[in-house]
């Protein structure tokens, strides 16, 4: 089944001081979905920004914002990101032991849910709450910083989620160190949704850069 592949740029690799024009920028590059890291400096090493940011940059783009919670605990926080104008919310199965109601409240706040598993997390962690997910994120480096390489091994944990996912309508997201090189990897494993912050903002060529990725992974695809 020939899946589209959706190009999420990860903000985190944007210039903070210009956050509007830079979601502006990657909109009219062509991007599918826009990549929002969120860290709290407790689940992850690092601080990123809060539903505020989030309120702030709605109005610059119609796209969907694809917001990744590094965050724990998350459920204090899911209503007001759904206020901020989210429109996916994706919470790591290892910041609390009750992601099952994260998930549940998500969806209650009428918004798409995703889970995230961290590089060391057996992909079983998820395999009650396939019919709460929209989308599962198979992160393939370690959460917190952007221009990491991507972890090569999560090549075999992409191929098993995606037999996971079977027929059910989730989307497969890998998020670290993707590049027109790891993208082929990843496609061809099965994911079909490809985050990219360094590579998409290098060098202020967005849309060749999300051009470059996009095709990378569909010749993947189509090779399979
Ligand atoms: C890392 C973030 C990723 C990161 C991707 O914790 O979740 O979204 O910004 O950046 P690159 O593509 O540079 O690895
Ligand atoms: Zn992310």
């Amino acid at each position: 089944m020939a899946r589209d592949i959706i190009i999420a740029p990860s903000i985190l690799s944007a210039d903070f001081a210009k956050l509007g024009e830079e979601v502006r920028a990657i909109d009219a590059a062509g991007c599918d979905w826009i990549h929002v890291d969120v860290m709290d400096g407790h689940f992850v090493p690092n601080i990123t920004i809060g539903p505020q940011v989030v309120a702030a940059l709605r109005p610059h783009s119609k796209k969907i914002f694809d917001v990744h919670l590094m965050i724990a605990p998350a459920d204090a926080y899911l209503e007001a990101f759904a206020t901020a104008g989210a429109d996916i919310i994706t919470v790591h199965a290892e910041a609390g032991p009750h992601f099952d109601r994260s998930l549940q409240l998500i969806r209650a706040l009428g918004k798409k849910a995703g889970v995230a598993i961290n590089p060391s997390t057996p992909e079983n962690v998820i395999s009650y709450v396939l019919d709460r997910v929209d989308l599962i994120l198979v992160m393939t480096v370690n959460p917190g910083f952007g221009g990491q390489s991507f972890i090569a091994a999560m090549a075999d944990k992409i191929r098993r989620v995606r037999q996971m996912i079977g027929t059910r309508p989730i989307h497969l997201e890998i998020d670290g160190g993707a590049t027109p090189e790891t993208a082929k990897i990843a496609a061809a494993a099965g994911a079909n949704v490809l985050v990219a912050g360094s590579a998409v903002f290098a060098g202020g060529r967005y849309q060749a850069n999300i051009a470059a990725i996009r095709a990378a992974a569909a010749g993947a695809i189509a090779e399979r």
